[in-house]
């Protein structure tokens, strides 16, 4: 079968690949690019566990063919921390241990990160709600409703931070 030549960015990263009209952007991440934090729970969209967002909105990548993302922006766990430094959702899922097995825990971290890039201050339903895609057999949800509320808060306080930083600039 002839491959199909993609050229997209990947955390930040201009990426070339080569695959099968048939392959989805979850096995392309997974198979192709060694990007193995997004997981393959359900293959149907059911699950949320492939969670990455794709110029910025969160897409089930089982769900995306690996030839759609030609041109695009493609973020995934692997870019979530700053280096060493972990994101404050990262620390607050470490924190308040909102996760057992963690098979679920990048697609949470994905979607939860999404919200919060558009809504710094969710509400507890807001939050349920942003993560309903998103399953988890271990945890029984409410650590993870916990931290990413406690995230928010964090992030919030940084963004003050930083504007009172800039203003006395
Ligand atoms: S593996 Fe994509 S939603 Fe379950
Ligand atoms: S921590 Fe195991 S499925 Fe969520």
């Amino acid at each position: 079968m002839k491959g199909i030549a993609v050229s997209t960015t990947v955390n930040g990263d201009a990426v070339e690949y080569v695959c099968h009209g048939r392959e989805t952007l979850l096995d392309v991440l997974r198979n192709h690019l060694g990007l193995t934090g997004a997981k393959e729970g359900c293959g149907t969209g059911d699950c949320g566990a492939c969670s990455v967002t794709l110029d910025g909105e969160l897409v089930c990548s089982c769900l995306v063919l690996g030839a759609e993302v030609e041109g695009r922006t493609v973020e995934t766990i692997e870019g979530m921390a700053d280096g060493d430094k972990l994101h404050p959702l990262q620390k607050r899922f470490l924190d308040g241990a909102a996760l057992q097995c963690g098979i679920c825990t990048p697609g949470f971290l994905i979607a939860a990160k999404a919200l919060l890039d558009r809504n710094n201050n969710p509400s507890e339903s807001e939050i349920r709600y942003a993560l309903a895609g998103n399953l988890c057999r271990c945890t029984g949800y409410d650590k993870i409703v916990r931290a990413v509320s406690a995230a928010a808060g964090d992030m919030r306080r940084q963004q003050k931070a930083q504007a009172r930083r800039r203003a006395t600039r």
